[in-house]
């Protein structure tokens, strides 16, 4: 295993609201540790051959949650690994151990202009259809954010900056205790 100098955990989660940049600041971040890259969404649409959206229709939310929890469970053993999680992957319970087990947990949050312009352009984001995104927005965020702050280790505010930029200065912040 290489170890990344400065940096102890073997993994690192991401979490927090849809649309603050858990994908593409997770992506950048592992290109910086050397490490591989999952998002449990991508993973899921793979396993299950369809889109979230598809899922959601068929099995509704419960089903993808039932999802969501295997591909957890199909990633806890894994190490060197920087995973990105849909925004609800904190509400199950079960999920914790499987999010906190050898991770360091990094939430990202955004203030809700940015995340509303950000989320006008995911398409494939059940939960946003047929309602108003900033009301759901709003309730998500209610709903969660006592279980995202319990789960993380350390907080990035996602709101200004590039994808890139903010994951060299999450980067920076691991491995040398920078501020992030
Ligand atoms: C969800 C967030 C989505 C996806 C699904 C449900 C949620 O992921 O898992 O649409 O419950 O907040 P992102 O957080 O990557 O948008």
């Amino acid at each position: 295993m290489t170890a990344v100098q400065g940096l102890t955990c073997k993994r690192i989660v991401l979490i927090g609201p849809m649309a603050s940049g858990k994908t593409s600041i997770g992506r950048h971040l592992a290109a910086l540790l050397g490490w591989r890259f999952t998002d449990t969404d991508q993973a899921i649409e793979q396993t299950s051959g369809v889109d979230i959206a598809t899922i959601f229709d068929l099995e509704g939310e419960v089903g993808f949650r039932k999802r969501e929890h295997s591909q957890l469970v199909a990633l806890s053993g894994q190490t060197e690994i920087v995973i990105a999680t849909g925004g609800g992957a904190v509400l199950m319970p079960e999920n914790h151990p499987l999010l906190t087990r050898d991770s360091l947990i990094v939430l990202t949050v955004v203030s809700r202009i940015r995340q509303l312009e950000r989320a006008r352009k995911l398409i494939n984001r059940p939960l946003l259809h047929g309602g108003d995104p900033e009301k759901v927005l709003d309730e998500t965020w209610k709903t969660r954010q006592s279980l995202y702050y319990a789960l993380a280790n350390t907080t990035i505010d996602t709101t200004l900056g590039s994808p890139k930029e903010l994951a060299v200065r999450l980067h920076a912040h691991l491995i040398h205790r920078t501020a992030v």
